[in-house]
């Protein structure tokens, strides 16, 4: 679907109306394609004093072939240079008076993030320190968010929280975060190490899911074919799945992206033993599995009907519950597994008329966080996304006036792609996430909903 206030906004006459009214202007998104480079431009990275990833972060960006710079560019007189990136350690700030290094290091540089520059700013999960510690590293939550409402021209900030021990299992998350593939995710607080597992890293970071097998529902249409196409450019042999009535369209699916169809009714009671078989059988088992499917029956909760309350709560949950159990216990799920599954920041805010639908996605959620440590004995980690407003057949079909709000009540004024959801998955998914687990981010542009 396309924006068509956004083509407005960038034409001649729009461009003037649009800044004569103040009406928000949005930037298009630099969005990932294979061979760019991950910035377009240098990173300056610094440090609190004590800090504890300073080595990764140098590791990490020399090996994704991001420039670093440790002083800030400077510029000829009247023209203001531009970082790429900026990336702060803050892991090292033991108290709420060392909170003034965060002031001390962004605010001379804040103004020269580069259009969908990135800001990201790593610390040590308050969970892990205690004391005068926890509440200074609490505090780099409201810093960040608020740079995420500041900042302009497409860019973003996010918050990693990465725990003693996990400092090398960063690097997946920190290339995602620095690349084009973040396009849409803002303002997002990431947990790595907190309940971790092995961590393999990708022979060819283009490649990472080569030699995987990965389960994506839903897959015909909409967010669940971007994902299948994602992560089949990323190497994995995907099994796309979807109702038989969307047979047509899943086969051209599978077929784009050379991988199989099984057409099922995930709800069946029969659905998870007939996926134990399926994935057992023609493949082996099964590494990456990706609850996409999801259906809305919205109506206010006094005029909600049994039925539709009973189907949105089995696709959206029970379904996935019963497919995670059948493959864990059945050892189709490898070691070294992920599962994700797709909640909605429904789930988080709540929405009028979507009691059964913010039930069945604040679920997911919930399903996160109580297999993650479950989980990770077994060496599966279980993430979710949460989306805000995406172009799909989905948010066409929400009436004119909510759609434009949804559409520009965020910090990038606009909606995202399926294949920002897809992005955020495609991380998750890789052998390098292992010790990203138990997280649900947002790919909502910071959607002001439950923000
Ligand atoms: N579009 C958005 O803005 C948005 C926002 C937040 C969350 N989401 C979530 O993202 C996911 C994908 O959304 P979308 O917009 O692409 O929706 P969509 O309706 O285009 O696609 C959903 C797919 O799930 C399939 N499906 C439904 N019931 C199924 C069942 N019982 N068994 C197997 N497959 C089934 C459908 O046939 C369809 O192909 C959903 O879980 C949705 O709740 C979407």
């Amino acid at each position: 679907m396309t924006d068509r206030y956004q083509q407005f906004a960038r034409s001649g006459l729009g461009r003037q109306l649009v800044r004569r009214l103040g009406l928000p202007n949005p930037t298009p998104l630099r969005r990932h394609k294979p061979g760019d480079p991950a910035l377009n431009g240098p990173a300056l990275v610094g440090a609190a004093g004590g800090a504890r990833l300073t080595d990764t972060v140098h590791t990490v960006l020399k090996s994704a072939a991001i420039e670093v710079l440790t002083e800030p560019l400077t510029a000829p007189e009247g023209e203001r240079a531009k970082h790429a990136a900026l990336v702060f350690d803050a892991s090292g700030i033991d108290r709420p008076e060392r909170l003034r290094e965060l002031y001390e290091f962004f605010q001379p540089v804040i103004r020269t993030v580069g259009t969908c520059g990135r800001v990201v700013v790593l610390g040590t999960p308050p969970e892990s320190v205690g004391g005068r510690a926890a509440i200074a590293q609490r505090a780099l939550e409201g810093f960040t968010r608020s740079v995420g409402k500041e900042l302009k021209r497409g860019a973003t900030v996010q918050l990693v929280y990465v725990a003693p021990g996990a400092e090398p299992a960063a690097e997946s998350t920190l290339r995602f975060l620095l690349s084009a593939r973040s396009a849409y995710v803002d303002a997002q607080v990431i947990r790595v190490g907190t309940h971790g597992t092995s961590t393999a890293e990708p022979e060819d970071w283009a490649k990472p899911l080569d030699g995987k097998v990965a389960l994506v529902t839903g897959a015909s249409r909409g967010i669940g074919a971007s994902i299948a196409d994602v992560l089949a450019r990323d190497g994995a042999q995907v099994v796309a799945l979807d109702i038989p009535a969307q047979g047509d369209e899943l086969s051209g699916v599978a077929n784009r992206i050379r991988g199989t169809a099984v057409q099922l009714d995930i709800t069946a009671a029969d659905a998870p033993a007939q996926l134990v078989r399926h994935l057992g059988e023609r493949h082996g088992g099964v590494d990456v599995v990706v609850h996409n499917a999801g259906i809305t029956r919205d109506k206010t909760l006094g005029k909600m009907k049994e039925p539709a309350w009973d189907a949105v709560l089995a696709v959206n949950l029970a379904s996935q519950l019963a497919i995670n159990d059948a493959l864990l216990d059945e050892g189709v799920l490898r070691p070294g597994g992920r599962i994700v599954g797709v909640s909605s920041i429904a789930g988080i805010a709540g929405n009028v008329g979507q009691t059964n639908y913010a039930t069945s996605k604040a679920g997911v959620i919930g399903m996160v966080r109580t297999y993650a440590p479950l989980l990770a004995e077994r060496d599966v980690t279980i993430n979710a996304v949460a989306p805000g407003f995406i172009e799909t057949k989905m948010t066409a079909a929400v009436p004119l006036f909510i759609r434009e709000a949804g559409r520009r009540m965020n910090s990038m004024s606009q909606g995202g792609l399926p294949v920002d959801v897809a992005e955020t998955i495609a991380w998750f998914a890789s052998p390098g996430s292992g010790a990203v687990n138990g997280n649900v981010v947002r790919v909502c542009g910071q959607s002001l909903l439950g923000a």
